[in-house]
């Protein structure tokens, strides 16, 4: 039987994710215990983390299991993630060897692989993540690649039924934020395809220049339209806040400047106003629209104290349906119910 990579949370069957959002339920109220005793997940985080580290570590142990995290550069050896590289720069191991070697010590392998922000049309590629995938015999869990962060979407979707009940129908506003730095799409595009997944309607606010990427957008139009909702790309903020149920904030770089960060820099030097504030967030329906963001958050940056402290916040429960989710898609994956 061949393995199963999760990789996107598109690439899974919508009944798949559904299973998973229910089982993280059951999890979260306390009805399901073990299921991953002397079970082994390898960690490689290629970049740095809070939540999808603490949290998958935990989800290990809660169930019996363990997790071994490793950090190239830092205590495991620098890796060359080229395919046919001649090894003769900083790169250690290849992330090839890394992959089959890993397999063999571990039931299910997790790998966190940011852009390196040179070139879109070869990174969009995502063949860092997919290289593990290639070339490991056991099941690939994306922490986070270039295109597609699922286990927060997974997340996303989580919160989204805990505060709307059912979601099919209300409005999902994702607004870019500014921030100082050219972020990846990653978070954007899994939220998106996370509300799309639940039938929502989906507004993308953003300004000139920062469309996601073409086919990420085609993905979530796709997934909105299976499930019964729709999306609508607006260039305000306040335009996507209007009657929102939902508002997820984040910043993201300019795709047709990938690479170029001066010039994305440049671009981005008159977009500081695109900030969740408070009488932003007063447009939603009936000024209660939950406030969402994958966190980290750069404060009074990207969105204001208050809002973040604020009664409609949810931050700090989408965090924390990581562990739950992970939790079940862990047991889904490896687990010995499955
Ligand atoms: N949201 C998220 O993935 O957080 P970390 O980068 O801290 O893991």
């Amino acid at each position: 039987m061949s393995k199963r990579d999760f990789i996107a949370m598109e690439d899974f069957d919508p009944i798949a994710i559904d299973d998973i959002l229910a089982l993280a339920t059951r999890i979260k109220q306390g009805e399901i215990n073990g299921g991953l005793e002397r079970k082994v997940l390898a960690m490689v985080f290629m970049d740095p983390s809070l939540r999808t580290r603490s949290s998958f570590e935990a989800a290990m142990f809660l169930h019996g299991g363990h997790a071994i995290v490793l950090e190239p550069g830092k205590g495991s050896w620098t890796l060359e993630t080229t395919l046919g590289a001649v090894m003769d720069g900083a790169g250690v191991e290849h992330i090839v060897d890394a992959a089959r070697v890993l397999g063999r010590y571990a039931d299910a392998v997790a790998v966190r692989t940011f852009p390196k922000g040179k070139d879109w049309s070869v990174e969009r590629e995502d063949r860092t993540i997919r290289t593990f995938a290639a070339h490991c015999e056991k099941p690939i869990i994306n922490l986070e690649s270039t295109r597609r962060h699922p286990c927060q979407g997974l997340a996303d979707a989580l919160t989204l039924e805990e505060k709307l009940g059912d979601a099919r129908g209300k409005r999902f506003a994702l607004t870019w934020a500014w921030h100082p730095k050219a972020l990846p799409t990653a978070v954007p595009a899994s939220a998106a395809i996370a509300a799309a997944h639940l039938g929502m309607n989906v507004v993308i606010a953003r300004p000139e220049g920062y469309d996601l990427d073409p086919e990420d957008l085609s993905i979530i139009r796709r997934q909105a339209e299976r499930q019964g909702g729709s999306v609508h790309l607006v260039d305000n903020m306040d335009e996507a806040l209007d009657g929102a149920d939902a508002v997820y904030a984040k910043s993201w770089g300019a795709l047709p400047l990938f690479g170029q960060l001066e010039a994305e820099q440049q671009h981005r030097s008159t977009l500081r106003h695109w900030k969740l504030t408070s009488p932003a967030l007063a447009r939603t329906n009936k000024g209660a629209g939950i406030v969402m963001h994958c966190l980290p958050v750069r404060r009074n940056v990207e969105v204001d104290d208050d809002v973040l402290d604020g009664p409609h916040s949810v931050v700090v429960d989408q965090a924390e349906n990581r562990l739950h989710v992970q939790r079940a898609l862990l047991l889904e994956m490896i687990g010995k119910t499955r």
